[in-house]
C-alpha cells in the first residue's frame, strides 16, 4: 500500500540496503537492447526465442527503473533500419509490443507507469500501433515512470523531419532564421517535452549509437556491457547507475 502510494507520488522505493544512491539518480535512462539473436544462437535456439526473452528483460528493467525512481526509460525496440531483416523476424518483432502489453498493461497501470511511443507511426502494422495507442491512452494520466518505446525510430529521419518543419515555417514567414535555436529544434523532435537521457546503456558488447537519439545523447553518459539483453538483470542496471553516479558531468565546462 505504502509502496503504491509512494509510486503514485513518483517517488523511489529504494531501500537503505540498495547499493544505488537515491541522490543523483539519472532522470532519463535510454537503452539499446542488443544481443537477443546471439543469446539465442549460443543456446541453439531460434532468434525469435531471443526476442521473446528480451521482452521479459523489458518487464524486469521497467520495474527496476520504476522502483529506483528513474523518471523516463526509453527503450530502442525497433529501428528504421530493422525492416531490412527477414520478413519472419520483422513480423515477430512487430507482434511483441501487443504481446507485451496484453500481459503487462494491468501491472504497468497498477504501478502508475505512463506508456509512450516515439517513432514513425506510418509504417507500423495497425495491430502494433493500436496496441501501443491503447496503452498510451489508458496510462496518459499516470504520473510515475514514463516508459517510452522507440518503435520504428531513426534519429536521422527524426532530425530531417524536424528540419523540414522548421524550413516550412521559415518559408511561410512564421519563423525567421534568427529564431532558430536549440530549443526550436528540440521542440520538433519526437522527444519534445522530455529531458535528454542522462545515461545511455547498450548491451552485447557493441560500441555504436546505431542511429539512436543522436541529438538528445550529446551530453549523455555512455555505459556499455558485454551482457546480452535477455540476461540483463536488475543487478546490471544498478551497476550502470552506480557507474553513472561516480562520473562527473561537465557539459563542456570545467
Ligand atoms: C537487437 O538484438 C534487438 C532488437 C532489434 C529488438 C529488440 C526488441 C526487444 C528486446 C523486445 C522488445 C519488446 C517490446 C515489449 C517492444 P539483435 O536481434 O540485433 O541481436 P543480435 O545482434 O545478437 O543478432
Amino acid at each position: 500500500m505504502i509502496k503504491r502510494l509512494w509510486a503514485r507520488l513518483g517517488k523511489s522505493s529504494l531501500q537503505p540496503t540498495d547499493p544505488v544512491a537515491l541522490e543523483n539518480m539519472p532522470e532519463h535512462v535510454a537503452i539499446i537492447m542488443d544481443g537477443n539473436g546471439r543469446w539465442a544462437k549460443d543456446r541453439g535456439l531460434p532468434r525469435m526465442a531471443g526476442h521473446h526473452s528480451g521482452m521479459k528483460a523489458v518487464k524486469r528493467i521497467t520495474m527496476e527503473a520504476d522502483r529506483l525512481g528513474v523518471k523516463y526509460l526509453t527503450l530502442y525496440a525497433f529501428s528504421t533500419e530493422n525492416w531490412k531483416r527477414p520478413k519472419a523476424e520483422v513480423d515477430f518483432l512487430m507482434k511483441l509490443p501487443q504481446q507485451f502489453l496484453e500481459i503487462e498493461l494491468d501491472e504497468l497501470i497498477a504501478n502508475n507507469v505512463q506508456v509512450r511511443m516515439m517513432g514513425h507511426k506510418e509504417d507500423l502494422p495497425s495491430f502494433t500501433l493500436s496496441a501501443v495507442e491503447e496503452a498510451i491512452v489508458k496510462t496518459a494520466n499516470n504520473t510515475g515512470l514514463v516508459l517510452n518505446f522507440a518503435l520504428n525510430y531513426g534519429s536521422r529521419k527524426e532530425m530531417l523531419e524536424a528540419i523540414k518543419s522548421i524550413a516550412a515555417d521559415v518559408q511561410q514567414e512564421r519563423l525567421t532564421l534568427d529564431d532558430i535555436n536549440e530549443n526550436v529544434m528540440a521542440d520538433r523532435l519526437l522527444t519534445s517535452g522530455m529531458p535528454d537521457p542522462d545515461l545511455l546503456i547498450r548491451t552485447s558488447g557493441e560500441l555504436r549509437l546505431s542511429n539512436f537519439m543522436m541529438w538528445q545523447l550529446a551530453y549523455s553518459e555512455l555505459w556499455f556491457t558485454d551482457v546480452y539483453w535477455p540476461e540483463f538483470s536488475e543487478k546490471h542496471f544498478q551497476e550502470a547507475i552506480m557507474e553513472y553516479q561516480r562520473r562527473a558531468r561537465r557539459y563542456g565546462g570545467l
